[in-house]
């Protein structure tokens, strides 16, 4: 029978679909996320992220070095602080765990880059990403200590801070500060546009991080909500946002898409926590090919428009791909 268009031609074998294929994930892509805690020798597989651990400084290093090893080229660093109070200063606290694990692994992986996660919530006693005027979330007084974080990450070594609270105005507060303080060369990657997920329960258990009472719904935004995404973008680019994420990823991907067509930024997804969970609860189940569905659904955001993916994934989808 002849028939003009065939588009199973293309598909016919692996040379030819190798030859078509429109998107293809690297491992330059990928970041890789750790989490530090105090102490020494320390490394605790983290029971809500199954392949993820609770890394002492020296035990960070190691796994920083098998990351740079594997060609990942950064790692997202989280810190579990030693104590906790209702200012959350332990977050810019130079001996907390997070300052010092970058400070080491910079030393001794000197080529990766380090990106430092900037909020209060793992760190205040209440569990919020800013601080709290009664029961509310204060916005303008939590922006100086929001900078105050990054300069001391940027201090510690980080080449790039990662502001994850979704105050207004924090990344110009940040910006002006590493400015002023002689870190002009140090990236803003803003949390951009960061939903009230239920998405981030396994993070929550993993960094402690749950807040105490009420919810995040009045700084975090509204799932319902695509246009104010952009709104939220386009403002991060304006104060100085050197890269602009998306987070979660898989259930945002026309979000992740619409950003990347609207602006001329790179753009990051972050495969968050809730992600990855389901995903392991069901390899561990024998449900799926855990292999094929990882580069299956880290491929789809790259497809989407996403340049940098965030992933707890990483180490084992590059051994993958
Ligand atoms: C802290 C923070 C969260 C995540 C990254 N930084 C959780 C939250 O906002 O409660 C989520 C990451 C994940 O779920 O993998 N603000
Ligand atoms: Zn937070």
């Amino acid at each position: 029978m002849s028939m003009i268009y065939r588009p199973r031609r293309l598909r016919a074998t692996g040379g030819i679909r190798n030859m078509v294929r429109e998107t293809v994930l690297m491992p330059a892509n990928l970041v890789y996320p750790l989490f530090v805690v105090p102490g020494t020798n320390v490394k605790k597989e983290i029971s809500s992220l199954p392949g993820n651990f609770h890394l002492s400084s020296d035990k960070a290093v190691e796994l920083a070095r098998e990351t740079y090893d594997l060609g990942i080229p950064a790692v997202l660093v989280f810190g579990l602080p030693e104590y906790k109070d209702e200012r959350g200063s332990s977050a810019w606290d130079m001996s907390s765990p997070v300052q010092q694990a970058i400070t080491a692994i910079k030393q001794a992986v000197p080529e990766l880059v380090i990106i430092s996660d900037v909020c209060l919530c793992q760190y205040a006693s209440h569990g919020h990403c800013g601080l709290l005027h009664g029961d509310k979330v204060d916005n303008d007084s939590t922006l100086p200590l929001l900078a105050q974080v990054a300069l001391s990450h940027a201090k510690a070594g980080a080449d790039m801070v990662a502001p994850a609270d979704m105050m207004d105005g924090r990344v110009a507060a940040i910006r002006a500060l590493l400015d002023d303080s002689g870190y002009s060369d140090v990236s803003i990657m803003s949390y951009a546009a960061k939903y009230a997920s239920a998405y981030y329960g396994p993070f929550r258990e993993a960094a402690d991080s749950a807040p105490q009472f009420g919810d995040r719904r009045s700084y975090q935004m509204d799932p319902a909500n695509s246009r104010e995404a952009l709104r939220e973008v386009a403002l991060d680019i304006e104060e100085g946002a050197d890269i602009v994420m998306v987070k979660p990823a898989l259930a945002y991907l026309d979000i992740v898409r619409q950003v990347k067509d609207e602006f001329l930024l790179p753009v990051a997804a972050y495969n968050v926590s809730g992600e990855y969970a389901m995903v392991k609860a069901a390899a561990a189940q024998g449900w799926i090919d855990e292999p094929r569905m990882v580069i299956e659904t880290l491929t789809s955001m790259k497809r989407a428009g996403a340049d940098i993916i965030i992933t707890y994934h990483a180490l084992d989808a590059v051994k993958w791909l």
